[in-house]
């Protein structure tokens, strides 16, 4: 675990020091999911509950009163239990909450209903996201429900809900140096997976085999999971953006769009490589690569505190644009194909998101309705694309069914940038050296 009790501390108490007087923040666990009978999807804990307890069970609910004279933290969880423990494993119990996690009280989850009443009653403002948990919504409005029922008795029921999630997800866009320390490890694993897959890759294979080569080398190096589906697509399929079918024949003469991260102690990797199956390049992929390449180092080289995240899109778009012209895959005028979006039937997505807890992750795009200037700590992937669908008749056949991605997970640091991500070859000239070996 890299990321210490103490940071989680700092994190609850960055949090309480912004929210105001006589208010209460209620943040839930993630729960089990069901995948068929008696059967789980693999558990994983709520990325902003994660983030300020560390605490990795279901069936949990933070508190945080600041000012709160029996203790600010109060966590609920399941109660120690012996019978289902020898079946699913220790619980920390409402003591460990507060031993090993911090809370100042702890109590039973099946408690919840009976407390809560209490620790609500007199606050003025409950930060809950509500609309995503409806269970929780639920329980919240019954709790202010009961606690309004006893008005005549003098209790005073919280007049306002707001959401938590602007206080928090701005705290989660700044990574700290001990999140930067473990995104680097993921970025670092990542890549080598990568590098693995094309040193494997073969025509015959299947994309899941591929697919395996990653998985492997990420559950080696302690990441179990990916931070997402891995996308494995050989051929046309590079063109569908979210294809995790995984599942035909890798064929010479095709490309292949590798778009896989790990998942490392709770931190996402996001890297996309595109390389041909039988390790050369055929001329129509080499041109549409190398503008895809262009276009990627450009927005990277762009990349410093101050500079508008919408540019790094613009430049992209700019370089990707011009570049489909010069192969006569545009035809126009510069500005006018960018401004009636002609080139979204090549390149549909944005320039990349916010990296972090969570693969897309949190944080405002805009403040005051403009995008915001990136700034030191903020991680963001960079990864233009090129597609041209098999059906496109307006291009030569040559083009169709080219799908190129390249993808890398950027720092912004106090003068530039760092590439998290900067294992893995990407000229064509290294790929097709390291595909020779
Ligand atoms: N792997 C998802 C993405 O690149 O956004
Ligand atoms: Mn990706
Ligand atoms: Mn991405």
């Amino acid at each position: 675990m890299r990321i210490s009790q103490s940071d989680f501390a700092a994190r609850r108490q960055q949090l309480m020091d912004q929210m105001t007087p006589g208010s209460v923040a209620v943040i839930p666990s993630a729960a089990e999911v069901p995948r068929n009978r008696d059967v789980e999807y693999p558990f994983r804990q709520d990325s902003d509950f994660y983030y300020l307890t560390g605490f990795n069970e279901p069936d949990a609910l933070l508190l945080l009163i600041p000012g709160r004279n029996e203790g600010q933290v109060v966590m609920f969880c399941r109660d120690r239990d012996p019978e289902m423990e020898i079946w699913n494993g220790y619980r920390a119990g409402p003591e460990g909450a507060c031993n090993e996690y911090g809370a100042d009280q702890a109590y039973p989850v099946a408690e919840l209903d009976e407390r809560m009443d209490g620790l609500l009653e007199g606050k003025a403002r409950i930060y809950y996201s509500m609309g995503t948990r409806e269970t929780l919504d639920g329980q919240v409005r019954d709790w202010l429900n009961s606690i309004r029922k006893k008005a005549r008795l003098g209790a005073v029921a919280p007049a306002e809900i707001v959401m938590l999630d602007h206080l928090l997800h701005e705290m989660r866009l700044f990574k700290s140096a001990q999140e930067i320390e473990v995104m680097r490890e993921a970025g670092r694993i990542s890549a080598e997976a990568h590098v693995r897959a094309m040193k494997a890759c073969n025509s015959g294979m299947k994309e899941y085999q591929l697919e395996a080569e990653i998985s492997h080398h990420f559950a080696m190096n302690g990441c179990r999971l990916p931070a997402y589906s891995s996308i494995v697509g050989g051929g046309d399929n590079a063109c569908v953006l979210h294809y995790t079918e995984n599942r035909d024949e890798l064929k010479n003469g095709d490309l292949v769009l590798i778009d896989a991260g790990c998942e490392l102690d709770y931190y996402a990797g996001d890297i996309t490589r595109t390389f041909p199956v039988s390790g050369l390049f055929s001329p129509e992929q080499k041109a549409i690569y190398e503008l895809v390449l262009k276009s990627q180092l450009a927005c990277i080289e762009a990349i410093r505190p101050g500079v508008p995240w919408i540019r790094i899109h613009d430049l992209s778009v700019e370089i990707l644009t011009q570049g489909l012209m010069d192969l006569g895959l545009l035809k126009g005028e510069l500005e006018g194909l960018i401004e009636s979006g002609a080139y979204k039937a090549f390149y549909m997505h944005r320039i990349g998101h916010w990296l972090g807890m969570d693969v897309h992750d949190v944080g405002d795009y805009k403040v005051d309705g403009d995008w915001r200037p990136l700034e030191p700590g903020m991680v963001l992937t960079v990864e233009p694309g090129i597609y041209i669908s098999p059906q496109n008749e307006h291009v030569d056949e040559k083009w169709r069914g080219i799908g190129i991605r390249i993808e890398d997970d950027v720092l912004v640091t106090a003068d530039g940038y760092e590439i998290l991500s900067a294992g893995v070859p990407k000229s064509v000239a290294e790929i097709e050296q390291l595909m020779r070996q």
